[in-house]
């Protein structure tokens, strides 16, 4: 049996620095890997898990709104991790920004780096992938996952050995079904490849260049739950499924139920909050109101007999009695006057007020 390597001092890039558009409003004052999710900002569930695998030290690689990283995590030592942040000044691109943050790196050439986008929530084996790339002296290890629809995705597919033989783009006929999971492990001088201070795509460029110039780049298949949670749909899924145990997190701040109801909330007892809701800090749930599945940030209200189903409402946002929301993200501070519909990928944007019942969908009215 081949001994497993020690990844006791296993040093991390953490890619944070995208402006998360698909998930507007949201991310127009939070960047998304701070995003409330299941009670914590998003990123604390990753940090946690990296921790609990042997990394020690993250590097992280900002940009759009970056200090916010340093309030939100500081030195790490909360996490009993070492951070650090390398910020460009302009956003380089996945490539670039994991040449730029390697300059905080104090690892050897030969060793390996754990690079994680910082949008995907995985229960993979972060140690069964270094293990594979270091006993296989791989380029880079990439961790594929396989997915029911790869069209909507670029595919990755490997030969009987592991080898990478190819990365394709989107297709309405994709060669597999298994696709880039977004976390690397890559030889510390394959790093120093990557051109400086340029925009560089790992995806478009360094991986195809890899593969082109017959350099061993690997897949780890790992099929354990994943998600990347860059759509308001698939962010409250990852809360949800956090909240409901679907995923074990060392970061979750209560125990998995039916919802988590965060210190200073307050749930009427004729409300029914389910389905892996969370209600932060300072929200209220009025009587008779119907919350499932849905994120409820903090100081937001949810008026009397008001329902509420696969949404997000934003911090200090109101929804009326008797108002109806089902796939909607509601801005920060906005309000949702009593009697109205909104369903299906309504976004409201922060501040804005609808006015009372201005609309329906209901084919009874
Ligand atoms: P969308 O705008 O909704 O596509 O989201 P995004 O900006 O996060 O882009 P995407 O989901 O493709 O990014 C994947 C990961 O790489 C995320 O964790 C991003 O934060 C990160 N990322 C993307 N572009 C950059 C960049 O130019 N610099 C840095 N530092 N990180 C980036």
């Amino acid at each position: 049996m081949e001994s497993s390597p020690d990844i006791g001092n296993l040093q991390a890039i953490l890619l944070v620095g995208g402006q998360g558009t698909r998930l507007r409003p949201l991310t127009l004052g939070t960047p998304k890997p701070l995003l409330p999710t299941a009670g914590v900002p998003f990123l604390a569930h990753q940090l946690a898990r990296a921790k609990a695998f042997g990394v020690e030290r993250i590097v992280f690689a900002t940009s759009y709104r970056a200090s916010m990283f340093t309030e939100a995590f500081g030195d790490g030592s909360s996490f009993g991790l070492r951070l650090e942040y390398m910020t460009e000044e302009t956003p380089l691109g996945t490539g670039g920004a994991i040449r730029n943050a390697a300059q905080a790196l104090t690892c050897g050439p030969d060793d390996p780096v754990l690079v994680l986008n910082g949008d995907i929530l995985s229960g993979h084996d972060i140690r069964a992938q270094v293990a594979l790339h270091m006993s296989r002296g791989a380029a880079v290890t990439l961790h594929l996952t396989e997915v029911e629809d790869p069209s909507r995705f670029g595919c990755v597919p490997t030969d009987p050995d592991g080898r990478v033989t190819a990365f394709l783009e989107k297709t309405p006929y994709p060669v597999t079904n298994r696709i880039n999971a977004g976390c690397y492990v890559f030889r510390r001088s394959v790093i120093d490849t990557i051109p400086e201070n340029q925009v560089v795509s790992v995806e478009r460029e360094t991986f195809p260049g890899l593969i082109a110039a017959g350099e061993l780049v690997l897949g780890y298949i790992d099929t354990a739950y994943w998600l990347d949670v860059g759509t308001p749909t698939a962010y409250i899924k990852g809360s949800r499924d956090l909240v409901l145990g679907r995923l074990h997190s060392p970061a979750m701040p209560g125990p998995c139920g039916e919802h988590l109801a965060l210190p200073d909330s307050i749930v009427s007892p004729d409300a029914k909050v389910s389905g892996g809701s969370v209600v932060g800090h300072g929200a209220i749930v009025e009587s008779g109101a119907t919350v499932t599945g849905s994120i409820l940030l903090d100081n937001c209200v949810i008026g009397p007999g008001a329902t509420v189903v696969d949404s997000v409402v934003g911090p200090g946002a109101r929804v009326e009695g008797g108002a109806v929301l089902s796939d909607v993200v509601v801005g920060d501070g906005a309000v949702v006057g009593s009697g109205n519909e909104l369903l299906a990928g309504a976004r409201l944007w922060p501040g804005v007020v609808l006015p009372e019942s201005a609309v329906r969908f209901s084919s009874d009215v």
